[in-house]
Parts: C-alpha cells; structure tokens; sequence
C-alpha cells in the first residue's frame, strides 16, 4: 500500500464508521492570531473541542497538513520532518475510550496489516498533583485486545531503571501521555483543552537497538545519557510513535482543571511514520513519496543516499525542506524577511546550502517542487492550481539565495583563525580555533547566510564564530535601525514632510489635491494610508484593489493640474472632530488630534467664502500643516509611478515641475 493509498484507506474506515470527511485546513490557521502555522490537526477544531456544535457532526476525519517550525533543528535524522500530514478522526461528545481503541487497532492491524504481535501502547499514570487518575480504562481495553490475537500482553508501571521487562503495555506520566497544545498540564493556561492519550509505538526491530544513538552520539549527549535500557519513547530507533489517541475530556481553570462539557477523542496519526511502519523501514525518507525525490538529488549530485551519514543528512534537510516550502508557498507564505514568509525562506536557504554541499551546481528546489506537485496534486488540488507561482517564488528564491551564497563562502573561507580563549568554568580556561566575529558578521549581513551555515562551514576547518560576539554586532545593527526609523518617525509627526522647505511645503498641498482627485476618480473607498514627502517628490500610499488604468491616471492628473490653473486658496480652521465630520473633511487620523482638529480647506476663494464644497478637486482635510497660501505655485502636477505597495494599497510616486 502506497503513501496516498494509506491516507485514502484511513480516511475510508472511518467514513464507513459514520465520520464527516473534512477537507483539509490551510498551513496558515485562520482567526487563530496566537500562531503562525497548523501544526497538528486538532488545532483547527478547537473550539468545536470545546463545545461548539460542528456543522458536519460529532464524528469527523481528516488528513491535515501540518507545519512544526520548532523542529527545523532536527530535521536530518531517520524520523523529524517539519511538514507532515497528520491523520484524524474525532468524536465530540460521542464515542470514547472503548470504540477509540478498538477502531484504531482493527485499522492499524486489520486494514494497513501491522502485526499486532510489534506493536507496544503506552498510557497515562495518573497525577495526583492534578487530581487526574490513571488511565487504567485504556490499559485494560488494550490488554483485552492483545489477549483476543493470543498476546500476551503485560501492563508495566514504566521506569528508566527497569526498562521494558517483558511488559507490552506502559504508563508513563504526563510529559508522554498528556496532550494539550501547550504541553503537560502545568504548562498550560487557563480555559486550554487537554486530555491523558494512549500512544501506538512500532517495533522495527530489536537489532536496531542504539543503532540511531550511535550513529548520531549527539542525540545522547543531548538526552543526558551515556548508555540506556531502551524503552518505547527511547529515541535509538528501535521504537516509532504511529498514533495518538487523546482522551479529551479536561479543561485547565485557576484551581486546576475541571471536566470538559463533552468527553472528546481526538486521535493523530502521522502518515509518513505509519507508511514507514507498513513499509517496515525504519528512515521515514525510505517511503515510497520521496524516491523520486532522492533519485532526482541523486542525479545531480552524483551521490547516493544512504552511502554517508554527512551527506545524507544533507539528503533528508533537502527533502524535508523543499516539501515544506512548497506546501507553504501553496498557502500563502511566500519566500520574505517576515511572519510565515520567514520561515518558507530559511527553509528554502537550508535546502539551498545543503544542495550546494552535496555538489549541485544548478537550481534543484524547483525542480523538486515540481515533482512534489506531480505527486500531491491529485490530493491536494491547490498545488497544481498555483504550480506556476510556487515554481517561481521558489527558483527566485533559489537563484538569489544560490549567487549570494556562491560569494559568502567564497569570503568565510578566507577567514582565518584568530584563536581565542573561553573560559569553561572558574579557573579552567580553553583555547579556540575562531574567525574574527565582526568579519563573520559582516558576511553573514551582506550576502544573507544565516549563523547556523556559517558554522556549518566553519566547522569544516575546525573552525567557529564566538556567538556571543555575533550576537553583539546584531545587537548593535538592530539598534542602529531602531534609531534610524525612530528618527523617521519624528520627520513623519511633521505631517509626511521630512523638512519645510518651500518644495515640500508645495509637495504637501499637492498630496492633498491628489488625495481629493483619487477619490473623485476612484470613488470614496479610496483612503490614505501613508505619505512620505522631500523636496524632490511626493509619494503617497492609498487603499485600493487594483492597478489603475492609464486613462485613471490621467483623469487624476488633469483634476489636480485643474485645481493648480484655478490658484485656489487654502485656508484652515480649527474645529471639533463632529463639525470636521459634518463638513465632509477626509483623513484618517482624528484620534490623534484629541477634540479639536485643525482642517485645511483648498477651494475658489469665492467657493470658500460660499461655503459651497462642490468643486471638483476641492479638498476638506484633517492635518497639521503647513501648506502653501494659493494652489498655483505648485507648478504642473506629473504621477511618475502607481504600483502596488502591499495587500490592497497602492502606491503612487508624483512630481510638480
Ligand atoms: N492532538 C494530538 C497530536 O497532535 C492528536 O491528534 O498528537
């Protein structure tokens, strides 16, 4: 059974088990402000956890596409991935511990053909602290299963020092079997959903026992540990988690937590791990989804996956990352310096330098996309509908990134060591081999190579960059760029005017005259959203959805040239915000003015004195000034660009001659 085809065997079970199949949601949660990306599936369903009624029902499934940013880091070894799909089924209210476990057994065992005989469960122990008891519904359930396929299966009170004895079965406290968006229950807050679970773990094999712990001496180190009796959730890679079935029944208040109104399941499954069960292979890269993928980088590159532990790591950054990218383009999140944007970029600049250290001289993230794309389309149709873009986005990303990143490990090699000493604790000092973190700085800002390659690179030469020394010179450019938009934040409480010179002085009343004339040309919606004037140009910001037309344009134009040739007087009065209201002044920024507001008033002085506001580019403004006594010194009104500026603003650049 393929990839696509266990995504489509799941959800089908559970459709026949009188589930709503729910599409899945975006990478990047709507109405959700408290986080960037979807990163499990119950996220979207929250306040249904909660107790609102679901359009669709109280049994729902799902495959949701899942993005996890904290695990960038990881990526690289047999199992981490930062995009994966995660398969779900929920009751809200309905169905509980008995028909859960059941279902996911007869699923796993019945339907993908796991044998039951590898596969082990954990459960939660209970905390008093809490008021939470054990889990010993699950536990029972679970052992009633295996007994009917004739295993024996003990239930162990799990400890580090035991192991695993012959026990099938596990309770573990709540850092492994609690699940909460915000983790154990004292880490969460107030009014946040939580429940004890019932993990699903496959054995691959006793054989692989420590395989991952030697191979990557880090993963112990980092766990605090020289040797360790292997466990379930030990991470030598013996053990895979390939389900999670969360009892959701509790909500955290001030003293503690109370029960939900509605007992809920909410179980999670990721697809590429139970794929890598079915297929019984233990590196999650090994499924069928990525071998086009890694004969693609295996073309260019001229190595093969699997031959070196270095490069393969450097396979596995490169798959992950360029799958994920390209989902999250699909979403929304464009290559940028900020918000997801950010995140696809980094992403994008890994796989980039990776692919650079494998040897690939040409472009192969598009490529990849392209392949993923082939691939998911059918499941997943917006790629294939925004296939155009995402190539784009991605091969633009790829080429700058690449040149950029040709040249700065061009310089990064010609650092040298300067040495240096670190102190490793009081009275016992060590020598370094570093490069000078200033030079390092300096390359890393002029050709956007981030900290983590830079090291990378270094550490090829036994070399490192002091982060701390770094981390100053960021420090110290951060300041200086607060310190320059600060500044420009005092030019722009002048009203836009970064001086009062007689030329911005004409420039302001312009972008009055301007302001009146777009809305006379492109209707009232029209609002202003920045402006920005020197004496060489004005340059004003307004909301509106599209590119203007030529003959918009010149119709903007020919109002404001109009309203120049006519010398009209500008005048201001201070009134109160009701009466600016009334007298149909524009602008935006009332609040700020407190209760009396000062309005500017361009118009035939006969107009003005008539109190008749009907002329066409008669402008009635909130601001603070200054402007020019009479229109007609402004000279002949020209607007040298109108583009776009972000989501539905417009930007226009003008001049007067
Ligand atoms: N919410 C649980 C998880 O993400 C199960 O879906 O693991």
């Amino acid at each position: 059974m393929n990839f696509h085809a266990i995504r489509q065997a799941y959800i089908d079970f559970f459709a026949k088990k009188g589930h709503a199949i729910l599409p899945a949601a975006s990478l990047i949660p709507e109405n959700d402000p408290t986080t960037l990306f979807t990163s499990s599936g119950m996220q979207p369903l929250i306040p249904y956890l909660l107790g609102a009624p679901h359009p669709q029902g109280t049994r729902l499934v799902d495959s949701q596409k899942c993005f996890r940013s904290q695990d960038i880091e990881e990526v690289g070894d047999n199992r981490h991935t930062t995009f994966f799909e995660m398969l779900g089924n929920w009751s809200l209210g309905g169905y509980f511990k008995e028909e859960q476990i059941h279902w996911v057994f007869e699923l796993v065992t019945g339907v993908l053909g796991l044998d039951p005989a590898r596969l082990y469960v954990t459960c939660f122990r209970g905390n008093e602290d809490f008021g939470i008891p054990r889990d010993e519904v699950s536990a029972k359930l679970w052992q009633k299963i295996f007994a009917d396929k004739h295993i024996d299966a003990p239930i162990i009170d799990f400890s580090e020092r035991d192991g695993m004895g012959n026990g099938h079965i596990f309770y573990y406290d709540e850092t492994k079997n609690w699940w909460s968006r915000s983790g154990v229950p004292s880490a969460m807050p107030e009014g946040e959903p939580g429940g004890p679970d019932t993990e699903m773990f496959w054995d691959f094999g006793v054989h692989f026992h420590n395989k991952w712990a030697e191979e990557s001496p880090v993963a112990l180190v980092r766990a605090g540990r020289k040797k360790q009796k292997c466990h379930v959730n030990c991470d030598c890679g013996r053990f895979m988690e390939i389900g999670n079935s969360v009892f959701m029944e509790y909500v955290k208040n001030k003293d503690g937590f109370e029960k939900l109104k509605q007992h809920n399941v909410d179980f999670g499954g990721g697809l590429e791990r139970l794929a890598a069960a079915i297929e019984d292979c233990q590196d999650i890269f090994r499924i069928d989804i990525f071998a086009p993928l890694i004969k693609h980088i295996e073309n260019l590159s001229g190595k093969q996956y699997g031959a070196d532990q270095n490069e393969s790591r450097s396979f596995r950054m490169i798959l992950d990352h360029a799958r994920a990218a390209t989902f999250l383009i699909a979403d929304g999140a464009t290559p940028s310096n900020k918000d997801q944007g950010y995140f696809t970029r980094r992403l994008l600049r890994r796989a980039v330098f990776h692919a650079q250290k494998l040897g690939i001289a040409s472009r192969c993230c598009g490529d990849l996309a392209e392949l993923i794309i082939d691939s998911y389309g059918g499941v997943y149709p917006q790629l294939k509908e925004r296939k155009e873009s995402i190539l784009e986005a991605m091969n633009q990303e790829e080429i700058k990134f690449g040149k950029a990143l040709k040249l700065g490990l061009k310089e990064l090699d010609n650092l040298e060591n300067v040495g240096g000493i670190e102190k490793v604790s009081d009275g016992l000092l060590k020598t370094i081999n570093r490069v000078d973190g200033v030079k390092a700085f300096f390359i890393h800002q002029s050709f956007g190579i981030p900290l983590e390659m830079i090291q990378e690179r270094l550490s090829a030469r036994g070399l490192l960059v002091d982060e701390a020394e770094f981390n100053n010179q960021v420090e110290a450019e951060k300041k200086k760029h607060q310190d320059i938009s600060r500044a420009g934040a005092e030019k722009k409480f002048k009203g836009g005017l970064a001086d009062h010179s007689d030329m911005s002085i004409k420039y302001h009343t312009a972008t009055h005259l301007l302001h009146a004339a777009l809305r006379k040309v492109l209707g009232e919606s029209v609002e202003q959203r920045g402006s920005n004037i020197t004496p060489e140009r004005l340059r004003f910001d307004f909301s509106f959805s599209r590119k203007m037309t030529p003959e918009e344009i010149k119709a903007t134009e020919d109002l404001v040239n109009g309203s120049i040739k006519r010398n009209y007087s500008v005048s201001w009065q201070i009134m109160t915000v009701d009466e600016a209201k009334n007298k149909k002044a524009i602008g935006l920024f009332e609040e700020k003015y407190g209760e009396k507001v000062k309005v500017y008033t361009v118009g035939d002085t006969e107009q003005v004195a008539k109190a008749d506001f009907s002329a066409p580019t008669f402008s009635r403004e909130f601001c603070g000034g200054p402007h020019v006594e009479f229109t007609g010194v402004i000279g002949h009104f020209k607007i040298l660009k109108e583009e776009a500026c972000s989501a539905g603003i417009r930007r226009i650049k003008a001049i007067a001659t």
